[in-house]
């Protein structure tokens, strides 16, 4: 038995409909009605579909949103605050996706931003790094991981540290059908494990893998000793499919 608990979270980005949020927490809650307290579900739907998510899902499972704008409400046309996300019992917050630092060209500094006003209004924060094929490719991708850490965490206080879950995926593996090896995705955690030990004594924050994680590909990686859980884009959209990568064992 792993000593750290396993976080199985459920990213659905712009995808799914009221019908098939319906249909997904319909089946879902009843595979979750036994959950185990070692093993924690999260799922974020989108913006739209927090309330309706909020109210369906089992008690075993938290709600998060995909994004945050650092403030707790006000004129800012077409954002979500905190005031809002709390509303609507959200627990857990996804700050820096890779999607949203390349297509949203999201900064190092709005990632940090939005990290520290979430972890200050009492959110849990699922914190994003990965590096690009390029970046891989040019050997760069520890750099890269360092300075994404290391800039969202820069000054955070003692305290927070209990509320941050990081979440390794490499931006090649996303949506690609091309998922990390096991061992190469182990090789970034536990670059990533160390990190948080020297810099920050904190080597018990749960670090999850993302990037094309199925039903198939689950447990080698979950074998790995520092894979804490995952992040699931794709494969968590269907309650079948991310059933199966819940109880994968
Ligand atoms: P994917 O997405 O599982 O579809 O590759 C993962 C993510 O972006 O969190």
């Amino acid at each position: 038995m792993r000593e750290r608990k396993e976080i199985i979270a459920a990213n659905w980005k712009m995808n799914n409909t009221k019908e098939e949020v319906t249909d997904f927490f319909t089946k879902l809650n009843l595979k979750c009605q036994d959950l185990e307290p070692e093993r924690q579900v999260i799922v974020a739907p989108a913006f739209p579909y927090l309330s309706m998510a909020s109210e369906m899902k089992h008690s075993s499972i938290l709600i998060a949103a995909q994004d945050i704008y650092p403030e707790r409400n006000g004129a800012y046309t077409g954002e979500v605050g905190s005031e809002m996300l709390k509303d609507l019992y959200v627990s857990t917050i996804i700050v820096g996706h890779s999607e949203r630092r390349h297509i949203m060209d999201e900064s190092l500094e709005m990632t940090k931003q939005k990290l520290d006003f979430s972890l200050l209004e009492g959110f849990r924060v699922i914190l994003c790094v990965g590096e690009t094929l390029r970046q891989r490719e040019k050997d760069e991708l520890f750099a890269v991981i360092d300075k994404q850490l290391s800039s969202a965490l820069m000054n955070c206080e003692k305290k927070h540290f209990d509320n941050i879950i990081i979440a390794y995926e490499p931006v090649w593996a996303i949506g690609t059908g091309r998922v990390a090896s096991g061992n190469q995705a182990q090789e970034m955690h536990s670059f990533i494990r160390k990190l948080l030990k020297d810099n920050y004594s904190r080597p018990d924050i749960p670090i999850l893998y993302g990037g094309s994680v199925k039903p198939h590909n689950i447990k080698g990686l979950m074998e790995m000793e520092d894979i804490d859980g995952v992040l699931v884009g794709g494969a968590s959209l269907k309650a079948d499919s991310f059933s199966k990568i819940i109880f994968h064992d």
